[in-house]
């Protein structure tokens, strides 16, 4: 028995949506809480199974971790060992690698299995391994772990070949405690990196220059607790807000930072989407002769990689021949595939792929390979005629926390079976 989601598709939907904290900041706040001597409070935590994976893997170090019914986090790390981390759980999602940096930072020493998480191609660590390396850590692999361990680690410049979001994050980690000053160059500029670096420096922490491709950390002896609201989740956001305008009458998403979708606001607007922005929400409504539109994944500000599979849905109801290029993971094009079962015209070649529309889709038994190919599918199933069967759906449970109790609200006809 699996369990899948199923959708009705046709149903126009109304009414709000509220997004939750950002799932790729929270996997970085969590094991970043870590690194204080004192408990550390996260407010605004999202109710997603790789909250749950991370509690699990600080339980093993244990670190005591509670939830109140508002759904914050009190992590208490003051009684906190450093033991390997080899347990399964480990490679259920890509963010547990951020122990590496965490438990380096702290200890000087992290024994980790690999790191597991979305297929979306090789996605190598690389850049990570070399900045360790560089604050005076040595890395050995044996028995399928990284053992990571340094006697002293001391700050030092260090180059980013690509502006990885992972690799800046786990450095900053690493460098917390480091003797005297590390640079970030070429540093990825995420909204989920100043959240990262906001965390730390009301720990205690001495970190300047996040949000921009130069970050400099003076080393501190000691962190303490705090107090921290995660921002909103611009990926959650920017999934419903493509949503509304494949399949709204009138939505409104709110707690959300405009500034943060500002990408994919413009290409929306290029392709007539109907839409009033204010300061913390969005109102989509019935957008009619959509646009064909070209566009490209780029580091942030640019097109979010991460909204490309969700926004390969709503290009299929625009007039004319969209093209993607997918400059960050050149084989992330599985969500196509899948839309293609559901009649979705579209041709892959390396990196790109081309969607001509509009068509009516209908519905069909799909597979969400990864998380945001999941959004992608929920969409073309709000869309279809007749009933879309989403299968491996644990993908989507990991990043969009409610999903079918949001979309029920909003007027989808959405419900999971056992099959
Ligand atoms: N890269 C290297 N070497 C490295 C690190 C990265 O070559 O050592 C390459 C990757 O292969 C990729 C590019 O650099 O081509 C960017 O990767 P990055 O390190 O920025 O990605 P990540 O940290 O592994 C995070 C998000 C992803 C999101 C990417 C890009 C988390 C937990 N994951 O991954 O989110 O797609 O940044 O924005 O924050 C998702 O939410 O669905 C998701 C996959």
């Amino acid at each position: 028995m699996t369990e899948v989601i199923k959708i009705e598709g046709g149903h126009k939907l109304n009414g709000t949506v509220r997004i939750d904290g950002s799932k790729n900041a929270t996997v970085a706040l969590i094991p970043a809480a870590i690194l204080a001597n004192e408990p550390v409070t996260i407010y605004g935590v999202p109710d997603i199974s790789d909250v749950g994976a991370l509690t699990t893997i600080l339980n093993y170090l244990n670190v005591s971790v509670e939830r109140n019914e508002a759904g914050d986090l009190i992590i208490d790390p003051t009684k906190m060992v450093n033991i390997p981390l080899v347990e399964n759980t480990v490679t259920q999602l890509r963010a547990s690698y951020y122990f590496m940096g965490a438990l380096l930072g702290k200890y000087g020493k992290a024994e980790i299995k690999m790191p597991g998480g979305c297929d979306l191609g090789p996605r190598p660590i690389d850049l990570h391994i070399k900045g360790f390396e560089a604050l005076g850590a040595t890395i050995s692999y044996a028995r399928g772990n990284y053992i990571i361990e340094a006697e002293e680690l001391i700050g030092n410049s260090i180059f980013l070949d690509i502006a990885s979001v992972g690799a800046t994050i786990n450095i900053l980690m690493a460098a917390v405690y480091a003797k005297g000053k590390t640079v970030i160059g070429n540093a990825a500029k995420e909204p989920e990196i100043i959240d990262v670096a906001t965390i730390l420096n009301k720990m205690g922490a001495n970190i300047r220059g996040a949000g921009t491709n130069e970050i400099t950390i003076e080393g501190v002896k000691t962190l303490g607790g705090c107090y921290h609201e995660i921002i909103p989740d611009r990926i959650e956001a920017g999934t419903y807000i493509i949503l509304a305008a494949a399949a709204a009458e009138e939505v409104v998403i709110e707690n959300i930072i405009p500034a943060h979708l500002e990408a994919l606001l413009s290409k929306l607007i290029d392709m007539g989407v109907d839409m009033t922005i204010d300061v913390d929400k969005i109102t989509v409504r019935a957008s009619h002769n959509l646009q064909a539109v070209d566009v490209q994944t780029n580091t942030y500000p640019g097109f979010a990689t991460d909204l490309q599979s969700p926004f390969a849905t709503l290009l299929t109801q625009a007039h004319g021949t969209s093209h993607i290029v997918e400059t960050v993971y050149k084989e992330r094009f599985k969500a196509v595939q899948q839309l293609q079962r559901l009649g979705a015209q579209a041709t892959l070649s390396t990196g790109r792929a081309e969607i001509v529309g509009p068509v009516a889709l209908f519905g069909s038994r799909v597979k969400a390979t990864d998380l945001r190919c999941g959004a992608a599918l929920v969409i073309g199933g709000l869309l279809a005629e007749g009933v879309t069967e989403i299968r491996e759906i644990y993908h989507i449970d990991r990043g969009y926390a409610n999903i079918d109790s949001k979309l029920t609200k909003l007027g989808a006809k959405i419900w999971r079976e056992e099959v």
